[in-house]
């Protein structure tokens, strides 16, 4: 398991690195801001459930934690939501209309702990106020990102996300069109209607992210990016233009199980 990661004053991004056979790496990131008032930001997915709760309540008392931001519904972000929830009795959940009606399906959520944050709406956690504002690629209809004005730290959901070769931390660290082609992977994966935008209209809605001037921008699904918004905002907008990617079909889907057979050493037979 990977240590959580220091990205600006107070703020840790706690990565769990999940491997794509054939493709890479593929993160599933949380975030854990050490306000005045602690806010872990997701609730990562029910398969690293001891983990992430091992490794969130490393960094902040779970009494001491006032809010939980969901970006949005999907397993990914809140499949430990109601572990996290029992742990922090003194924290409120921060989701929206959609998300509390999607996630209902699954989660018994007590309402007077709901808190609807929607897109371009703030909240005050104390010491900073906090912005909910919507990447502009997504795959839930309750997604908002987060911004925290204090740091320049833009958690952006499941945007910006890149599958990369090996684990790592900060886009830095990954050669640059390796990174490129992880990153134009990922973002057509996870959202398909990319081939049905408006490159211009796309944009401007990027540009909502351009004019923050972020210094990090945190990615559920990627190495976090540090003074590099520019280039990542234009290679986010670039999507719109792309083709569709073509994923694998039901015969490559078999070489990936042969491939994975092969590598696996075989098991000894119970005796
Ligand atoms: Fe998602
Ligand atoms: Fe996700």
């Amino acid at each position: 398991m990977q240590s959580p990661i220091r990205v600006a004053d107070e703020t840790f991004v706690i990565p769990m690195p999940f491997e794509i056979p054939g493709f890479g790496i593929l993160y599933i990131n949380s975030m854990v801001i050490r306000g005045q008032e602690p806010i872990l930001v997701e609730t990562s997915a029910p398969i690293v459930r001891d983990d992430y709760l091992q490794a969130a309540f490393s960094l902040v008392d779970p009494k001491d934690v006032r809010w939980i931001f969901l970006s949005h519904d999907d397993r990914d972000h809140s499949g430990n939501i109601m572990q996290v929830l029992e742990a922090c009795p003194n924290a409120r959940l921060v989701t929206n209309f959609v998300g509390l009606g999607r996630m209902t399906e699954e989660f018994d959520l007590p309402p007077p702990r709901m808190y609807f944050v929607n897109d371009g709406e703030s909240f005050s956690v104390g010491d900073r106020t906090l912005a909910a504002i919507r990447p502009p690629y997504y795959d839930s209809p309750a997604t908002r990102g987060l911004w925290d004005a204090t740091t320049g730290v833009y958690y952006a959901a499941d945007a910006f996300g890149a599958v990369v070769p090996g684990e790592c931390e900060y886009v830095r660290d990954v050669d640059a069109d390796v990174y490129t082609t992880g990153f134009n992977w990922f973002n057509r994966a996870n959202s398909p209607w990319h081939e049905i935008t408006d490159p211009t209209k796309v944009n401007a809605v990027v540009d909502r992210i351009r004019r923050l001037e972020p210094q990090v921008i945190v990615s559920a699904h990627g190495p976090s990016a540090v003074d590099s918004s520019d280039k990542l905002c234009a290679m986010l907008a670039e999507i719109a233009t792309m083709d569709p990617l073509v994923l694998p079909n039901q015969a490559e889907f078999e070489q990936m199980l042969s491939a994975m057979e092969a590598a696996e050493p075989p098991v000894a037979p119970p005796v």
